[in-house]
């Protein structure tokens, strides 16, 4: 993740997210209680909150399976991190649980549920790369993660949707930045510059459904 696409967009949600829990603290001051009773996210690794270690065959992606990795949990949680994602704070700052993957087994989804796998692309693989690049595990595009069937068998029961989400919180995002990751490992960068404005329509798209 350490290419510069992907640090700008993190800087970005690192400054959108400083607005955010300042408004938050502003509006807590206020009243008591949040109306936001669940989150629902799509995103990559630095949202994914457990998907890609459920996800990922024996014997990869180990990494994030040990220690340091969830040191802050005292276990590994499947997190890309050492401590607490942006989605983790945003969770604490509105007084719910953290979010649980939605592969995990048995897990709770009252409160949400964290569609995010880390490697995701915001556009299909197909439309990107036109078939002829196959990324292992980006396979969790945009249209992936919202399709109806991952929705419908995570969380809700058909007529109650509307209804919660009127409670929720949807982040989508951070995503677009492993768009450009895995196009550098073939084109240069003026030829990556051209994929911007599909990532960015993709990404608008997704948030209109
Ligand atoms: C699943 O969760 C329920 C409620 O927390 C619990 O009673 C049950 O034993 C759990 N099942 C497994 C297989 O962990
Ligand atoms: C990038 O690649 C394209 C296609 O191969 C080529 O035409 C262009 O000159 C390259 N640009 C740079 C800056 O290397």
């Amino acid at each position: 993740m350490a290419s510069s696409a992907a640090y700008f967009a993190f800087s970005v949600l690192v400054a959108l997210h400083l607005c955010c829990c300042h408004g938050q603290a502003a509006d807590a001051a206020g009243s008591s209680s949040s109306d936001v009773t669940a989150i629902y996210s799509l995103g990559d690794s630095i949202t994914d909150t457990g998907n890609l270690i459920k996800e990922a065959p024996p014997g990869m992606f180990e990494t994030i399976k040990h220690l340091p990795y969830g040191i802050t949990f005292g276990y590994p949680t499947g997190r890309c991190s050492d401590g607490l994602l942006m989605i983790d704070f945003l969770a604490q700052d509105l007084g719910l649980p953290f979010l649980n993957p939605y592969l995990g087994k048995n897990k709770s989804f009252d409160h949400g549920v964290n569609f995010a796998v880390a490697g995701a692309t915001a556009m299909d693989p197909t439309d990107q790369f036109n078939g002829r690049f196959f990324a292992p595990f980006s396979s969790n595009s945009l249209n992936v993660q919202l399709s109806v069937t991952i929705f419908t068998r995570a969380i809700f029961v058909s007529a109650d949707i509307r209804k919660r989400l009127q409670s929720s919180l949807v982040l989508i995002g951070e995503i677009g930045g492993n768009d450009y990751n895995y196009a550098l490992f073939g084109k240069n960068v003026s030829e990556v510059e051209k994929l911007i404005p599909g990532v960015v329509r993709t990404i608008i798209d997704a948030a209109k459904v």
